[in-house]
């Protein structure tokens, strides 16, 4: 006898079933409530909010008038809705603002945003859903668009051919372009077309996909799940568009000083003797750097707030003789917490129902390094809270900086994930994973920077993470993952990291030399020449591979690595400047040459070589047993930063690159701030700024000019008002180049004593300075005013008082 089971619908084969997809249908009526615009047509709408000329958001609705809360990503404040003119015509609707124009078609529902001149910069054709929940929109894509942005993407620069999925995923291998999905969702596609460029911001946390392959004349957004909830922001520039949605997902908080040093890691340093003869090591071998990290190993079987008893018995101990070496250690944090009824953080989290569960009650485990582990559900902010909290533990013992791994979350599954039905509590919305997914990570980093930064008092936190959501730059720096010791992979680590800095996350890296597999001397020299220069600057390898710490491949590599990774700490008035500009403006510390040149078809895709800021351009060999590379400069003058070469560009040229020079140049008539050499970055050596103008010349036009921002670089006090900016200036006449410098604002009292400006390879000879002698540069190092030559490179150095009413040089060219 058979029962009703035999006919189970999946013991019957393949049922097709054909969903009808639905769209709004024609436009029926609209209405303005709290400068909110409701636009209804026959089976659904869309809500519009202008949030201010340059920005608006679409929320698709289908019955019910949505929500409109919005996710983590967005800043409140950025989210105010304005109200704006509407004229309503037979076939549209046309909202206007100072700058653009929003065209809803009464017939088609598809939505067209115009410029004043009245060329289109953005049309949106389709929105449509499904009986499940998913959502689809189309837009108009032209023979001429690019497209940037999208976060840790693989693959090249401009993402035009490509199709991607945001769902946060371990993908420990392999990282190729054809993988669509990594750690970190940021939805933020720049489209960039002729001379105008907008951004669209999809703000769900759920699967979602953007796909800009296979229709060829439209790109098309999809989700699978959740609010069909976009963003426009306008260009026209590509900068427009990075300023704008930083200003909307917020900024990155200037980082502590020691976290823009050089970092060290290994998963793992075994114990803390090893740890304490590395900082040692680094120290004797006079190579710069500020932080080692620690891996899982430093845990007592992997159980989170733990040091081991017996690798490492006394964290206090080694923390201390580690700060006196000025060595910093930041210990690795995942969310699993060990399943042990006597471990006091899981015992704690169960009884407080702190842990992610099903509907039912029942906590979600999963698998990771500690064993059966519980995962915090970090979308309450009571758990947040208590997290945290838990963070004093490490902050009692000296320590500043967190780094939160294993946060998509990673579970040792198929899925290799939570499980889609358990509940995120939400601070009383519930939600399932499969809807939230991708904001886990930033949660727990939000919860980490937040607790630390409490505990810290007063303190900047720095926080490493692998997960991430749109924001996630206010809390924490992202590095790329587990990659390779693969030439490939350090090619693409640049082309990733810029997208990364266009969708926000100024403060990026790869792992320098490599994860997995095993680096070499050549790769892990092309690499390091690299990554001194991207915002975050850490070499990691994994268990089992080659060592990879500076001094592992005998003496010559040791010393160019010294060489460069020296170079970062001198450069660091320069780097701190432009963290600076990425928390006040948004743009990112290194750029693709195509955001400061949008003009030039030639950059489009261009990325083996980047800029440092705006006229730092740094090319990296990424090739073994290379010794020279095709470089591309873009138009003005460019100054080889090695031998003072002059290079017109806007061509290419092919470089010499032997073993030790990557090949970098300088834009000719700007400035370069350097600090002097420092073993950490908050080393108490004598202070100095040198102001290295480059390509100076002696005529009228010539201009050039930078802003030095300086604080403490280690509290918030900054943000009370205590810093100083230093505006330094230079102008050519005929016959003399005059610099003045001068504080704009003063707050913070720089400790030093001097300045130094440095005309490097100018385009004159300087005869006379202001009165003041041709002195040695023995002289110029004891700290006597005048101007001397540098053998070295043949710059001119001036050495003046830094006094706080600034100063002018006038400095007459050889007739
Ligand atoms: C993950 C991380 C890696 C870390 C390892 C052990 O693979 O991505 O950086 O070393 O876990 O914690």
């Amino acid at each position: 006898m058979e029962s009703s089971e035999a006919i189970r619908p999946e013991k019957m084969g393949p049922i097709v079933m054909k969903e009808t997809w639905n769209t709004p249908g024609s436009l029926v009526t609209w209405e303005r409530a709290d400068n909110i615009y409701i636009c209804r047509g026959e089976r659904g709408g869309i809500v519009i909010v202008f949030l201010n000329d340059e920005m608006f958001r679409m929320k698709v609705f289908q019955n019910r008038i949505p929500d409109l809360t919005t996710t983590a990503a967005i800043m409140l404040e950025s989210c105010v809705p304005h109200l704006f003119p509407v004229e309503e015509t037979e076939e549209q609707l046309i909202f206007t603002t100072s700058t653009i124009r929003l065209i809803l078609d009464k017939h088609s529902f598809g939505i067209k945003v115009e410029n004043m001149t009245g060329k289109v910069i953005m049309q949106q054709n389709l929105i449509s859903w499904s009986p499940r929940g998913a959502s689809h929109t189309e837009y108009d894509m032209q023979s001429e668009s690019h497209f940037y942005g999208l976060g840790e993407k693989s693959s090249f620069l401009d993402k035009r051919g490509e199709h991607y999925t945001n769902w946060n995923t371990d993908v420990f291998a392999p990282h190729l372009p054809e993988i669509e999905a990594l750690y970190v969702t940021i939805p933020l596609l720049i489209h960039m077309h002729g001379d105008l460029s907008y951004g669209l911001f999809l703000d769900n946390t759920g699967r979602s996909d953007f796909d800009m392959r296979s229709h060829g004349v439209a790109f098309t957004i999809g989700c699978d799940t959740g609010a069909y909830d976009v963003y426009f922001i306008n260009g026209p520039e590509m900068k427009d568009v990075v300023k704008r949605y930083t200003a909307l997902t917020g900024r990155i908080a200037l980082p502590p000083k020691w976290s823009i040093g050089y970092h060290q890691s290994r998963y793992s340093y075994m114990n803390q003797q090893e740890v304490l003869q590395l900082a040692r090591t680094f120290r004797e071998k006079k190579i710069p750097c500020d932080v080692i990290y620690l891996d899982i190993h430093y845990m007592d079987e992997y159980r989170v707030f733990t040091f081991d008893p017996v690798n490492f018995p006394e964290p206090q101990k080694m923390i201390a003789e580690l700060a006196e070496l000025g060595v910093r250690i930041v210990p690795i944090v995942d969310p699993g917490v060990k399943k042990d009824p006597k471990f006091k953080v899981y015992k704690e989290g169960v009884l407080d129902k702190h842990f992610c569960s099903r509907l039912e009650g029942d906590i979600f485990f999963g698998e990771v390094w500690p064993g059966i582990s519980a995962f915090p559900d970090f979308s309450d902010s009571r758990t947040s809270e208590w997290w945290g909290d838990l963070h004093k533990y490490y902050t009692d013992l000296g320590i500043q900086g967190i780094w939160n791994d294993m946060n998509e979350p990673a579970v040792f599954n198929e899925s290799k994930t939570m499980d889609l039905d358990v509940m995120h509590f939400n601070n009383g919305r519930p939600v399932t994973h499969e809807e939230y997914h991708n904001l886990y990570g930033m949660m727990m980093s939000k919860a980490t920077y937040e607790g630390m930064a409490e505990h810290l008092q007063g303190e900047r936190p720095f926080v490493l993470t692998r997960a991430g959501y749109a924001g996630i730059q206010r809390y924490a720096a992202v590095w790329t993952g587990d990659n390779r010791s693969f030439w490939e992979h350090m090619a693409m680590a640049i082309p990733m990291t810029l997208n990364m800095g266009l969708s926000g996350l100024a403060f990026a890296g790869p792992d320098i030399g490599g994860f997995a597999h095993h680096t070499s001397a050549q790769l892990l020299v092309r690499w390091t020449q690299m990554g001194v220069f991207f915002p975050y600057c850490r070499n990691h390898s994994s268990i089992g591979t080659m060592r990879q710490e500076p001094w592992s491949f005998g003496e010559e590599v040791e010393n160019i690595l010294r060489e460069f990774i020296g170079l970062r700490y001198r450069w660091m008035p320069h780097l701190y400047n432009l963290f600076h500009e990425a928390e006040d403006c948004g743009l990112p510390v290194i750029r693709p040459l195509i955001l400061e040149y949008p003009r030039d078809p030639h950059l489009t895709n261009l990325c083996d070589q980047f800029l440092l800021g705006e006229n730092v351009l740094v090319a990296p060999v990424y090739r073994p047993d290379t010794d020279h590379r095709s470089i591309y400069l873009p138009e003005g003058c460019w100054i080889d930063y090695w031998d003072g070469a002059v290079q017109e560009g806007g061509r290419h040229i092919l470089d010499a690159a032997p073993l030790h020079i990557m090949p970098m140049y300088v834009k000719a008539g700007t400035f370069v701030a350097e600090g002097p050499l420092k073993q950490y970055a908050q080393e108490e050596v004598e202070e100095m700024v040198t102001f290295h103008l480059y390509g100076a010349e002696a005529r009228k036009g010539f201009e050039a000019g930078y802003t030095l921002y300086e604080d403490d670089g280690h509290s918030f006090n900054y943000r009370k008002g205590s810093y100083s900016e230093l505006v330094v200036t230079a102008a050519g006449e005929a016959g003399c180049l005059k610099i003045n410098w001068t504080y704009a604002y003063r707050e913070y009292e720089p400790e030093r004593e001097r300045l130094r400006f440095a005309l490097c390879y100018p385009f004159f000879q300087p005869a006379r300075i202001s009165g003041l002698s041709e002195i040695s540069m023995e002289q110029l190092e004891e700290g006597q005013q005048g101007w001397g030559r540098n053998g070295k490179n043949g710059a001119i150095i001036v050495q003046v008082q830094d006094v706080s009413e600034g100063g002018q040089l006038v400095i007459e060219a050889e007739e």
